[in-house]
């Protein structure tokens, strides 16, 4: 078992020591408008918002090797050929290091004597890629090289751009000015937007034709001009345009040379697209900010201010634990990957291809769990944007695209756990911010604004429209699928190609599209979960009547779920359209299902029956192993065309007895709930990713994010991680950490203090902003036991209960909770 990296929490970074890492391990930079993909080996590409509407640089998915593409420097020196990042080009190198950090990455490599450490990454408040060349002579003879660089431009839509090749083939175009090249595809119809790729220096040559550069038979790894050692000046004129600069340098013993080059893009008013003559692109914007970034010293300033940035924003939640995997997940890792989620849902990464996903409704939701607290301005917005793709019933549109903000018909919705997550995101939002306005800010059904209505009126609509389908037992229509994607109760498919997420069979249709019998037990426990945010909020609003509704639609759930879904040690998946059970012990596979029971277990169904207790130790004994918990036991070894997708994977994988480490969050969280710290710690540390870095080979993906899946058990490849990145895990394991494990939770009325830890920590500290003041807490534990606050000060008063109160004098309070 290895490594290949370390953790450097003093810089916030993770460091690679080897190029070739078990998988592509990528970062991202960029968190507002501009954004690229980056691997260890400077694989990856860039886009403006939507990684399919507005794909500035090309690069192919599934492709052999795994990671080809993205933007290269090649080194000439003498005859060896070399990049800093080792790939493409694979010259063995002296020495070679990939520090990714908080929004940017430096890689280093160094070959005979010649060192090139290049940073990569996208200023604030910025369009663009900024990277930084410094190459160095450490030998003691002068060195007389060449330097080409390399990007591949994408014709800007992504699917249309790998698809639609008769067109695309002729429709290239670029412009040349000095040391910039331009990317000017359709810039003269029907877009208003550009992208350039410039050098802070003069240039000895250029391509922009990807044939000329490379060659035809030639691949990145041997482009032809870099093996002539001289660019050809070609022009592009359709085929594949590129940018490339070629540069000779000479440096004396010790000597350093630094060049800046920047990858930008820039949109214009249709009225300034041109110069006077109707034609030349007018680069007014693209000069000033080539400007912003055009010395070593604006690029220290622009990377120091991104690096405070970060500094800000993860010092608004801050541990200090026994454990320096918690520390680092908490402090740094877990919150960095809520906000690439938060972004980027679940569009691009090395496992999303930017084309198939935009902005889903659960997933969106769910992020913000884990991100509110950073930037709530921005999870305010984004509330919104959501909101205004549900539909007048409740229902909602399962997906909207980033760029138009308009759901997506493709996919259309009735998926039945989705308007739930609104109410833990809206109810997370007014936690943290204490901004109540919110649920009065009008908000559109279905992107129209002629019928906007309260956001207050979401939440009701989103709870009652759980109460409004219910099936033969009282509990929640499955629909097409609830948070499982995988399980499509109404799906039947036998054909190859329909999705089973959009396929729903036509016996149903008289039905109005989906089985009027299947019910989803997950959607039952995780109504009566985030039921009680919204009677909370009404409760506040002081609109009792509505509140107490609510609160007996809630009850009457869970007596149905005690009546017809306890299965006896745990809580039954579904009724599938049959009317029979899912994930029972009558089954003969997929007996258990992990889903339902956390949310049942907080929501304490059948508690006063030790139904919680009953249920964790069946999970325990069924769904635990040595990497995580598993999705759900035995798993399916055949297809069950009643349960649609989940019964398509091999054992082990995805959501077929995969790890599926989103869901394991659930239980971390359950099992705090119900005071059990040590089983939350052990759940959580088999699936944190700094606590599986030593097994790195078996692991493959980024040690330092969380990715969708570990292959379970009944898998050949047990241990091993998928879908790194963009997942729903990065989220709710920063909840179950943070909120649960440590206990600290924004609450209605003030910082919850709570927390359910291993016996044997002695306590542990944090520092927590919140509404504007700064909470320094000192969790103790003198008896050793995991939860239960005994007292609790602030600022040396005791208070009763748990909840310290809001100060709205923006100063710092100290906190003091001792367990026992
Ligand atoms: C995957 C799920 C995913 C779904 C939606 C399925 O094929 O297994 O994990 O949520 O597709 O795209
Ligand atoms: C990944 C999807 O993004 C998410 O929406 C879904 O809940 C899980 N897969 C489980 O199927």
């Amino acid at each position: 078992m290895r490594k290949f990296g370390h953790f450097d929490d003093e810089r916030k970074e993770y460091v690679i020591q080897s190029p070739r890492t078990p998988y592509p391990w990528i970062n991202y930079l960029g968190t507002q408008a501009f954004f690229s993909l980056i691997s260890n080996t400077a694989g990856g590409y860039s886009f403006y918002k939507d990684a399919r509407l507005r794909r500035i640089t090309r690069y192919r998915y599934n492709n052999v090797p795994i990671d080809m593409g993205g933007r290269y420097f090649y080194l000439k020196d003498g005859e060896t050929i070399w990049n800093p990042g080792w790939s493409p080009v694979k010259t063995e190198l002296d020495a070679y290091e990939c520090r990714h950090g908080m929004g940017y990455t430096v890689i280093t490599g160094k070959k005979n004597d010649l060192k090139a450490e290049v940073t990569f990454f996208v200023p604030q408040n910025y369009d663009g890629e900024v990277q930084q060349v410094v190459l160095t002579n450490e030998g003691s003879n002068a060195k007389t090289f060449k330097l080409f660089s390399f990007a591949e431009w994408c014709l800007w839509d992504a699917q249309d751009d790998c698809t639609n090749f008769q067109r695309n083939f002729s429709t290239g175009r670029v412009e040349v000015d000095g040391s910039t090249i331009y990317h000017k595809t359709e810039y003269r119809d029907r877009r208003d937007h550009f992208a350039f790729y410039t050098v802070n220096d003069t240039i000895d040559g250029y391509d922009t034709d990807r044939d000329s550069f490379i060659g035809l038979y030639n691949g990145f790894g041997d482009p032809q001009a870099v093996l002539d050692g001289k660019a050809t000046n070609s022009f592009a004129d359709g085929w594949s345009p590129i940018a490339s600069h070629y540069k000779e340098i000479t440096l004396q013993p010790g000597e350093s040379k630094t060049l800046i080059f920047i990858l930008g893009y820039v949109e214009m008013p249709v009225d300034k697209k041109f110069e006077a003559d109707g034609v030349t692109i007018n680069k007014e914007k693209a000069h000033a900010m080539i400007e912003q970034y055009n010395t070593p010293e604006k690029v220290a300033a622009g990377l120091a201010e991104l690096k405070a940035a970060w500094d800000k924003l993860l010092g608004i939640f801050n541990v200090k634990t026994s454990d320096d995997k918690v520390n680092r997940m908490v402090n740094i890792w877990n919150q960095y990957q809520c906000m690439v989620t938060f972004n980027l849902s679940r569009s691009a990464s090395y496992f999303e291809s930017g084309i198939g996903r935009g902005m889903g409704f659960r997933d969106s939701n769910q992020d913000i769990l884990g991100f509110v607290h950073q930037i709530p301005d921005r999870a305010r917005e984004r509330l919104i944007d959501l909101a205004s793709t549900q539909l007048e019933d409740g229902g909602c549109y399962h997906q909207y695209q980033p760029l138009t903000k308009k759901g997506n018909s493709d996919i259309g919705g009735d998926f039945s756990d989705d308007p739930l997550w609104m109410i833990l995101s809206v109810g997370a939002y007014i936690k943290e911010t204490g901004d109540w306005g919110i649920l009065d800010q009008p908000v559109p059904y279905d992107n129209d604004e002629s019928k906007a209505k309260p956001m207050l009126d979401h939440l009701t609509v989103s709870f009652y429209h759980i109460v409004n389908n219910l099936g033969p037992h009282g509990l929640p229509l499955a629909m097409r699928a609830d948070w499982n994607d995988c399980i499509n109760l109404s799906c039947f498919s036998d054909k190859p190609g329909e999705s089973f997420q959009t396929y729903t069979n036509p016996k149903f249709k008289a039905e109005g599209g989906y089985s009027k019998v299947a019910e989803s037990v997950m959607v039952a426990a995780l109504f009566t979960y985030a039921g009680p945010t919204y009677v909370g909020i009404l409760k506040h609003l002081g609109k009792d009547d509505e509140a107490a509704k609510a609160q007996a639609e809630i009850d009457k759930m869970k007596k149905n779920v005690m009546d017809s879904a306890f299965d006896g040690d745990w809580f039954l998946r579904a009724y599938d359209a049959f009317g029979n059970k899912m994930g029972s012990k009558e089954c003969e596979e997929g007996k258990i299902f992990i889903e339902p029971q956390g949310f049942a277990v907080m929501s304490e169904i059948g508690k006063d029956q030790g139904a919680d207790i009953k249920t964790l130790n069946s999970i325990d004994k069924y769904l635990n192993t040595k990497y995580g918990l598993v999705l759900n036991n035995p798993a399916f070894s055949k297809y069950y065309i009643q349960y649609g997708e989940i019964s398509t994977y091999p054992g082990g994988y995805k959501e077929n007895a995969g790890i599926f480490t989103h869901n394991n969050a659930w239980i971390i969280c359950a099992e705090a709930y119900a005071g059990r710290g040590d089983k939350a710690f052990e759940y959580y540390s088999k699936i944190a990713p700094a606590f599986n870095e030593d097994i790195s080979d078996l692991h493959k993906t980024e040690p330092y994010v969380y990715g969708q899946m570990i292959a379970g058990k009944d898998a050949s490849r047990f241990g091993e991680g998928k879908n790194s990145w963009l997942t729903g895990t990065a989220a709710w394991n920063f909840v179950a950490i943070s909120q649960y494990i440590l206990g600290i939770s924004a609450d209605f009325d003030g910082l919850k203090v709570d927390p359910s830890i291993p016996k044997a920590w002695d306590g542990f500290t944090a520092t927590r902003k919140f509404r504007g003041a700064t909470y320094n807490i000192t969790v103790q534990n003198p008896d050793h036991v995991s939860k239960g606050v005994k007292s609790l000060t602030v600022d040396g008063k005791a208070v009763e209960g748990n909840i310290v109160p809001v100060f709205t004098d923006g100063g710092e309070h100290k906190v003091v909770a001792v367990l026992g």
